[in-house]
């Protein structure tokens, strides 16, 4: 039987651990608050951010959005993170991806100064990540490496494969499974014939966006499943990259979607908004 990896309730235990924290600071005077910063009508971005404001109010955490025209310039959008980055009462600041194309997220991103990067996507936190020092480590895949922490997933010498090259998702995994000792493997959309990598996986991290490209001849018997997918149905139903229904009697552990890797997301966006918010009142180092 597979043990069905519950994101659900591992991101509700480490939100209500981060509520105690929040009413702690609180008792110091301290409050804890974040800046989302969104471009544009992106669908799916407004579901995103509806979710983590939803999430901060829950843990007690201050919000404040920023919904910017489609249409504001490159020099507007830097003018305003280097508000934010100033502004004492704003600890952590967060830019919705994706942003309109003719807009250099790339520049956006390296301008959130590193103190406040919760999303760990500056390069300085990147880099950090690369030579496995602390940092802020981007949420998707730390909310992977908690789960495997809860369910005692040691890393060490297995065969890790992810799919995808993002850098919100598969790349800073991939230095994460290598920080655990993995051996990882990186497919994405040039690679040759995947199936034989992924059939060699002891753990299969999929993150392509595509609803049920996972088959169950993909995967090794035993094998650990994780599901980055969040994919809508013609009928409104979300469903992961993975064809959980054919895949999960062969497998130990597997994430569902939804309830698995997506509230985890979000669990660790207030971890880090709450790890910047401590070391910026010089409570840790
Ligand atoms: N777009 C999709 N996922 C993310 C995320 O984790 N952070 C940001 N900023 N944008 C995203």
């Amino acid at each position: 039987m597979p043990t069905i990896i519950d994101g659900k309730e591992l991101a509700k235990k480490i939100r209500a651990n981060l509520k105690i924290e929040c009413e702690e600071l609180n008792t110091k005077g301290i409050k804890a608050k974040l800046a989302v910063i969104m471009v544009g009508e992106d669908q799916a971005s407004k579901v995103y951010v509806r979710n983590k404001s939803k999430a901060c109010d829950d843990v007690g955490i201050e919000y404040e959005e920023y919904l910017l025209d489609e249409n504001i310039t490159q020099k507007d959008l830097i003018n305003l993170i280097n508000k934010l980055n100033k502004e004492k009462t704003i600890n952590g600041i967060l830019l919705q991806s994706p942003i309109p194309a003719n807009l250099d997220i790339n520049e956006a991103f390296r301008t959130i100064i590193p103190e406040k990067d919760v999303d760990g996507f500056n390069p300085v936190n990147v880099g950090r990540l690369v030579l496995d020092q602390d940092t802020f480590v981007s949420c998707t895949p730390f909310g992977i490496m908690k789960m495997f922490d809860e369910y005692k997933i040691d890393l060490s010498g297995k065969n890790v494969v992810i799919l995808g090259r993002s850098n919100i998702v598969g790349k800073p995994l991939i230095h994460c499974c290598l920080n655990r000792n993995a051996t990882v493997t990186v497919c994405h959309s040039k690679t040759q014939n995947i199936k034989q990598i992924t059939q060699n996986a002891d753990v299969l991290i999929s993150a392509v966006g595509k609803a049920h490209f996972v088959s169950a001849d993909m995967i090794k018997d035993n094998s650990i499943i994780i599901d980055v997918g969040i994919n809508r149905l013609e009928n409104g139903k979300i469903t992961g990259d993975v064809d959980f229904e054919n895949v999960k009697d062969k497998v130990e552990f597997i994430t569902p979607v939804p309830g698995g890797v997506g509230p985890m997301t979000i669990a660790m966006l207030m971890n880090n908004l709450i790890k910047a918010t401590k070391r910026q009142n010089g409570m840790i180092d």
